[in-house]
């Protein structure tokens, strides 16, 4: 069968990463780059030059991509803050859509999306791609056997103090070669998306979506507060640190941090996860506990006889990698997001990140930001599926 052709809209570090590293390699059979999108020159020259990509296939309006009949679908890498609207207007276009994290900043968009996605019938994923790491389905059969009893606590958290820009030139999109407190001087600069996510904890989904997945339920009440702001005053909008605290349908307790900019030193990022059950407990490594590489090799089982042991499930899986590729950033993790939206556009429809359990992963996190900015007030997580009060292709009523 022929590849989707696809149109990349936003050239950034994720996007080129993802090409360079998953699509061009092991996913070459899945998926053509015909077109890409990008506010910049600068940018689109780049993919010129690597990619080849012709003149008349680079767009500084990403509308002039949605009607460009050479492409099929289109992968959204911009900031999290636009990813909705672009979405939206692809779908609408008849477009399938693959959307990265967080896939939408308010509750708002994320009706949209759902809306969207049930009128038009196109394809939809959003990339959260840590759901198929290996500790996921190893931690998946622990819990179905029953080996650490009735999972009743769960904790996440991504910790990951960024280097990445947070002011880009205004015509060039270039970062800000000097310090933070320089670059909000400078008015031939403007702060990145990234600058302007507030509320760390709507980055939720790497944490939401592997821990739902293993539990198989559903966040339903979320409450959540915020560090008072002490790290690099007016210049990065972002909060220092939130921690929503949340209950599922199934009454289990969920905590999940998030900071992106705290601990300033000491290189120490991590996704951390952790499952206490009636008789046992699941737990991941975290930093300068040993092995220091960002995703974590190491996990703790202590199993329902009492028995401790170390596991090394770890994140990669080489051996069902749809690419038989771990060499990627994330362990080659990816690989299981496009196969998933390759099959969901030309094969059985099959897709586990369709926009309902993407909408359950990424709702707890907005509405913890609502509930911080309301001082921790308990805010409950509406059903996104539908419904006879909700029926495909309509708004929920209140
Ligand atoms: N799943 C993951 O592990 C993972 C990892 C990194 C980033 N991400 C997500 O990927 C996305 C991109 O991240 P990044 O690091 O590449 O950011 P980035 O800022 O480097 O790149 C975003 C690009 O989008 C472009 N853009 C913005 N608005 C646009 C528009 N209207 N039309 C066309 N282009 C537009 C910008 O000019 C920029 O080049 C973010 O949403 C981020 O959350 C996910």
């Amino acid at each position: 069968m022929e590849p989707v052709k696809l149109g990349v809209i936003g050239w950034g570090g994720r996007a080129q990463g993802l090409i360079r590293g998953v699509l061009a390699k092991g996913g070459s059979h899945l998926f053509e780059m015909t077109a890409v999108s990008d506010l910049f020159q600068k940018k689109l020259d780049l993919a010129h030059d690597e990619f080849g990509m012709a003149e008349s296939a680079l767009y500084l309006d990403y509308h002039g991509l949605l009607e460009d009949s050479n492409v099929e679908a289109v992968l959204v890498e911009t900031g999290a803050q636009v990813m909705a609207a672009i979405s939206c207007d692809a779908l609408n276009a008849g477009k399938h859509v693959c959307v990265d994290v967080p896939m939408a900043f308010t509750r708002q968009e994320v009706w949209d999306l759902i809306v969207t996605v049930e009128k038009t019938g196109c394809a939809y994923c959003m990339g959260e791609q840590v759901r198929f790491a290996n500790f996921v389905k190893k931690w998946k059969e622990h819990i179905g056997r029953g080996d650490i009893g009735e999972p009743l606590f769960i904790q996440g958290e991504y910790i990951h103090p960024s280097a990445a820009p947070y002011f880009v030139h205004k015509e060039t999109g270039d970062p800000y070669p000097g310090t933070l407190e320089e670059a909000a001087r400078d008015p031939n600069y403007r702060p990145t998306w990234r600058n302007k996510l507030t509320d760390p904890i709507k980055y939720i989904p790497h944490e939401t979506s592997p821990l739902l997945k293993i539990l198989d339920d559903r966040i339903a009440r979320v409450s959540c507060y915020t560090c008072d702001k002490r790290m690099y005053g007016d210049a990065i909008a972002k909060q220092d640190l939130q921690c929503a605290l949340m209950q599922t349908d199934e009454d289990r307790v969920v905590r999940i941090i998030n900071s992106f900019t705290a601990p300033r030193k000491g290189n120490y990022a991590h996704h951390w996860y952790h499952i206490m059950g009636t008789d046992g407990v699941l737990e991941s490594s975290r930093p300068l506990w040993g092995d220091d590489a960002f995703q974590r090799k190491e996990e703790l089982l202590l199993d329902r006889d009492g028995n401790a042991r170390h596991t090394t499930y770890g994140w990669a899986r080489e051996e069902d990698n749809p690419f038989k590729d771990s060499t990627g950033g994330h362990a080659g993790l990816e690989a299981f997001v496009f196969q998933q939206f390759y099959d969901a556009i030309r094969g059985d429809g099959n897709n586990e990140l369709d926009v309902y359990t993407m909408a359950e992963v990424v709702l707890p996190g907005i509405i913890a930001a609502e509930s911080a900015a309301a001082g921790g007030v308990q805010i409950a997580v509406p059903s996104v599926r539908p419904s006879a009060e909700r029926p495909k292709g309509s708004y929920p009523k209140s």
